[in-house]
């Protein structure tokens, strides 16, 4: 099969987890299972335009973000595409033109590592698709994921479905450490449109890079008794997603949140990544929920923002709370308003 040339376009969610991912094996393998919810609003938009060219050994590729050529990103692509060659033989076949685009403000704290891989190999499996028409949905969904792995973990898991599993768990049919699965089993409708609001508390460069996070793990002391207890949370989730029991869910996300936490703030080097704000909103989301029995709960990512998470029927009064106690903690007031998502769009 020969294509010549062509483009395509996918968007891609940012998504969040319930059971957090944090150290890894060689080759992007996790070294315990995690979840996530998939966004619907914070995403990357990719276009990939491609032209055949002769192979002369190198990958050849430009890079527009927002339409301007962005060199700063080239050497994360350039490794990227180094990695999955040999699951995409045809990439030195190629001139690419990538052309990539958030829907949430750069420099947020919202990491687009996981949209931005993610929507990536969706672009990089259509031309796959093309040369191979006679690929399956499902494959051409869990190579996607495949793939997106290998360029940012968690982007495995912003391929397709809501509630995405990643890694092996022994209570998830087909769950594989190998790419994300959506969750198999039906989840209770107090999950239906869950919402995800994201308050920016510090918006500058992370802190600590994800790849060096996930190696303070090698030789931490809590390592073993923490990835057995992913296993144990992720077996109560199973549970919870069936019964819909809320308040369950909560002692397990933000128990989940303060543990990853905790794992930096006792590895060595250390590292403490919440801001004074991220406290003063948690301890305020407590008291809000101690008074008003609102359903309501935080969850955090390797920074010091904070994802509010709550079911849609409490949406008036918890955006009223929001509005009236948390913004003040926001970095210019800002945060954004999410909520569960179905995982890639072909655009
Ligand atoms: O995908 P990475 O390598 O950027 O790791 C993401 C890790 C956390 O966001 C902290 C947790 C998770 O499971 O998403």
């Amino acid at each position: 099969h020969s294509i010549e040339n062509g483009n395509f376009s996918w968007s891609s969610p940012s998504n969040i987890a319930l059971v957090k991912y944090w150290g890894k094996k060689e080759s992007q393998i996790p070294a315990n299972p995690s979840v996530s919810f998939t966004l619907n609003n914070c995403k990357t938009i990719t276009k990939l335009a491609f032209a055949k060219k002769i192979n002369t050994g190198n990958f050849s590729f430009n890079l527009l973000f927002e339409g301007k050529p962005k060199e700063d990103f080239k050497p994360k692509i350039q490794k990227f595409l180094e990695r999955i060659e040999i699951y995409l033989p045809f990439l030195k076949d190629y001139h690419f033109t990538i052309n990539t685009e958030n829907t949430f403000p750069h420099s947020s704290g919202i990491a687009s590592s996981a949209s931005g891989m993610a929507a990536l190999a969706m672009n990089l499996m259509s031309l796959e698709k093309a040369l191979n028409p006679e690929m399956t949905e499902d494959y051409f969904y869990q190579k996607a994921s495949f793939l997106a792995r290998l360029g940012s973990g968690s982007a495995c898991r912003s391929i397709k479905g809501k509630v995405v599993v990643w890694g092996n768990h022994k209570n998830i049919q087909g769950s594989s450490e190998l790419f994300g699965v959506e969750f198999p089993n039906a989840i209770h409708e107090n999950f239906k449109n869950f919402q995800d609001t994201i308050l920016l508390v510090d918006k500058g460069t992370k802190q600590v890079s994800s790849s060096l996070g996930h190696n303070l793990m090698n030789g931490h002391p809590f390592a073993e008794r923490r990835f057995e207890q992913a296993h144990e949370n992720l077996d109560k989730l199973i549970s919870i997603f069936e019964s819909g029991n809320l308040e369950e869910f909560i002692t397990i996300v933000e128990s989940e949140a303060l543990t990853l936490h905790a794992m930096m703030m006792t590895s060595i080097p250390y590292f403490i990544l919440m801001k004074p704000n991220t406290l003063e909103i948690i301890n305020a989301i407590w008291k809000f929920r101690n008074e008003t029995k609102i359903p309501v709960c935080f969850t955090l990512d390797a920074g010091a923002n904070v994802h509010v998470l709550y079911p849609q029927n409490v949406k008036v009064n918890v955006l009223q709370f929001i509005k009236d106690e948390l913004v003040g903690y926001c970095q210019n007031g800002q945060y954004i308003c999410d909520e569960i998502g179905m995982g890639s769009i072909d655009n």
